[in-house]
């Protein structure tokens, strides 16, 4: 891009940009995450032959933005044939399998050891099913940003983990094993199993890490709304993904009210104040993000129908309904005019005749 020109103000690169496997969507809670991420996968299953888009929010709200039930394994979104949606929930271990291979209780107890390692475990095991599914591109609905950070960081805690242990393995050797065993776990999963699955998941989560932090293959795009606290949040997520060198370049406001109507109300007025004075400063701070602009709609987005109209702002910049306004006073005069000169015509004809 040169510099000084105004990156576009839409979501139009991410679909243009073919390299793309990995969207991660994040922001502060409520600000509307949901709806972007849902938005962003319609708009990319008509670009590209693939799209999951898996929520990673315990509080799962995929199925409300598409008003159709979810499951932890993809299933195809509704209306669509290439667009499939997941919920996982990387806090819950794995409750209803069986002990995994023994896994579970070592794990538990690796975790004492390595914080974060289960949390870390079941997103592997995640990106691990996901990654032999070959979709085209993934994009991941997040969990209200803190939650979202450490998510990025469970690559890099796996990594580390898995290196303490192996060293472990090579200290201690035989030990291991009797300590597998004091974990309840059998002879027959004994620590080769144990460690030959986590080096299997080792592979997967280098290259998962790796990819994460290559600007080609990912992207994150911050949602937020034009107030003080969700700008100071945006910042603080810019700044972090760029210390785990995660590429970020696309920021949507959401919930803007638009002057596009004569606003008699105080507080109406007053907050469009409050909001174009942030609106202001996200401009001035990002001036190399694209920055799409989202109006506050009167009504919830819910549906597959909501969630497809709304997402022509995804597009091009909202207009405003004063000229859309404009636009259909002109339409309605010209029919009304076109109605007026068939009249006319016709008076004429039948004079004619009489
Ligand atoms: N521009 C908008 N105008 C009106 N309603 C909106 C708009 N954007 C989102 N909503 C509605 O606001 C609610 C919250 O949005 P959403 O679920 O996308 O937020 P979220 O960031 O995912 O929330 P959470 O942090 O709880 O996951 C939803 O009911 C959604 O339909
Ligand atoms: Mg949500």
């Amino acid at each position: 891009m040169a510099s000084g020109e105004i990156p576009e103000g839409s979501v139009q690169n991410v679909l243009d940009q073919q390299s793309l496997k990995w969207v991660f969507v994040g922001g502060k809670g409520g600000v509307g995450k949901t709806t972007c991420s849902s938005i962003i996968s319609i708009l990319l299953s008509r670009v590209r032959s693939s799209v999951l888009i898996i929520s990673t929010d315990p509080a799962h709200n995929l199925s409300d933005a598409f008003q159709q039930r979810f499951t932890k394994t993809p299933n195809l979104v509704n209306g669509f044939t290439n667009l499939y949606a997941m919920e996982v929930d990387p806090t819950v271990e794995h409750e209803d399998e069986v002990e995994l291979d023994g896994m579970d209780g070592f794990i538990s107890d690796l975790s004492n050891a390595i914080p974060g390692i289960d949390e870390a475990m079941s997103f592997g095991e995640m990106l691990k099913l996901v990654q032999t599914m070959d979709y085209s591109i993934i994009v991941f609905d997040t969990a209200p940003t803190g939650h979202t950070l450490r998510l990025l960081q469970f690559p890099t805690t796996l990594e580390k983990g898995l290196g303490q242990l192996m060293s472990l393995k090579n200290k201690f050797g035989g030990m291991l094993g009797q300590m597998t065993r004091l974990f309840g776990v059998g002879d027959e999963f004994g620590e080769d199993a144990i460690l030959g699955r986590i080096e299997g998941m080792k592979d997967i989560i280098q290259q998962v890490n790796k990819q994460f932090r290559d600007p080609d293959l990912t992207t994150f795009v911050c949602i937020c709304i034009p107030e003080f606290l969700s700008l100071y949040e945006t910042e603080r997520l810019v700044q972090e993904l760029s210390k785990f060198e995660i590429d970020t370049h696309n920021i949507i406001i959401n919930q803007v009210l638009f002057d596009d109507e004569v606003v008699e109300s105080k507080l109406l007025n007053a907050r469009m104040k409050m909001q174009q004075k942030y609106l202001d400063q996200f401009y001035m701070l990002y001036d190399d993000f694209h920055i799409t602009k989202l109006p506050l709609l009167p009504e919830e987005v819910c549906g597959v129908d909501a969630l497809k109209n709304f997402s022509r702002n995804f597009l091009s910049a909202y207009k405003p309904a004063v000229t859309r306004g404009t636009v259909e006073e002109l339409e309605g005069r010209v029919s009304t005019l076109a109605q007026q000169l068939k009249d006319a015509e016709a008076e004429l004809e039948k004079r004619k005749k009489g």
